[in-house]
């Protein structure tokens, strides 16, 4: 079986390694390829038909697609695949020719295979890079391709809001991919642990990415400016057994991200302090390691205090860490100001995809 898997851009080495970890824990062989035609931020995953022997004694097939949205903390989507294809000059053309040319590859794809007639459906969309049409061009195009197909073997049925089969279409430039939406509507990164909504949260998948470039080994772990509390749940979830602790000045996300650690059920796993992370060394001696999303200050007249509230940070992170610090932010030159003035080596450097945004993430000692 083939499927597609989406994650953030930049992440896609991370979430190849914890596919291939979680399907050798069940002994199942599976090959994934990153970036599908240099698409980022997808994953294609092929693996074997497996089956278990349920506790009842009977046998029964392994739903890679369940398993993987049970268990990935690096995933957005889990899509079987139906078809993967390049669409070669479809940038340049024509509405009209480009989606005919999309209508009659869905119309020869057997979608009678995945939903039954009496099954409603939805298309959802995605495109990304310059094309002379919209998605919901490709949504309308798509689904009437699927709806003619289907009308074959009865009466389709259209339910835009609760369908029971969800199929999604992406163009992505020239690559065309269309497969069933095994994680519904809401993406993997929406933690439904998520009851207070920071206005700059991180995702929940690039703050595992964080974690799993940290390389922990069960020291104390910080995030000084922990904003609702994302990776310190995250690495609580975990079943991280070293410390875990969290700072944050303004009381309201304090508040907020202790609705989200009692919603995750790890509120008596992380440490909460209101404080100010230029002033770490009045809450903490030593650290082993620094995890953390720093304020970019992308709001007009905020942009200017971040080189000195970044210096005043590393400056005092510099007499409590004792391993490793991973840091995402926009701010590429004041962050990297303030490793050169305050002694931190850079260890890892890649860009990450986040809200629309190139972020620079960090790895440093
Ligand atoms: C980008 S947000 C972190 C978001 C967080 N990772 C989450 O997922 O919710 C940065 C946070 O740093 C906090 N902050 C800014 N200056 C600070 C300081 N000097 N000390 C502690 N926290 C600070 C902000 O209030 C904000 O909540």
């Amino acid at each position: 079986m083939r499927f597609l898997l989406t994650t953030s851009q930049g992440i896609e080495d991370l979430a190849k390694k914890e596919v291939g970890r979680l399907f050798k824990h069940k002994r199942i062989s599976v090959a994934v390829e990153e970036k599908p035609f240099g698409v980022e931020g997808r994953l294609i995953v092929e693996t074997e038909e497996s089956f278990y022997i349920d506790e009842k004694g009977k046998k029964r097939e392994f739903s890679p697609a369940t398993f993987l949205n049970e268990n990935s903390r690096l995933l957005h989507r889990v899509i079987v695949g139906i078809a993967l294809s390049k669409f070669e000059g479809i940038e340049s053309q024509e509405p009209e020719r480009a989606l005919k040319e999309i209508y009659n590859f869905v119309y020869s794809l057997p979608v009678e295979k995945y939903v039954k007639v009496k099954e409603s459906f939805a298309v959802r969309p995605f495109r990304k890079g310059e094309h002379k049409f919209t998605s919901v061009d490709i949504a309308k195009t798509v689904g009437s391709a699927i709806y003619e197909r289907l009308s074959k073997y009865g009466k389709p049925r259209v339910n835009l809001d609760h369908p029971s089969v969800i199929f999604r279409a992406e163009l992505i430039d020239d690559v065309f991919f269309m497969g069933i939406d095994t994680t519904g509507d809401s993406s993997l990164h929406k933690r439904p642990w998520r009851v207070y909504d920071h206005p700059a949260h991180l995702k929940a998948s690039i703050a595992n990415a964080m974690i799993e470039l940290a390389e922990l080994d069960g020291g104390s772990v910080i995030d000084p400016m922990c904003g609702s509390g994302t990776i310190l749940i995250e690495l609580a979830l975990r079943n991280y057994e070293g410390r875990i602790i969290g700072i944050e000045k303004y009381r309201k996300h304090l508040m907020g991200a202790r609705m989200n650690a009692l919603a995750a059920g790890v509120l008596d796993r992380v440490e909460l302090i209101q404080g100010d992370a230029t002033k770490l060394t009045q809450y903490v001696d030593s650290v082993d390691f620094v995890i953390s999303n720093l304020p970019y200050g992308l709001k007009i007249g905020r942009k200017i205090l971040i080189p000195k509230l970044y210096m005043d940070f590393f400056s005092e992170l510099s007499k409590v860490l004792e391993r490793r610090g991973v840091f995402l932010t926009t701010e590429k030159r004041a962050i990297e100001n303030a490793f050169e003035e305050n002694g931190f080596r850079i260890l890892h450097h890649r860009v990450v995809g986040h809200g629309g945004l190139r972020v620079h993430l960090y790895v440093v000692e």
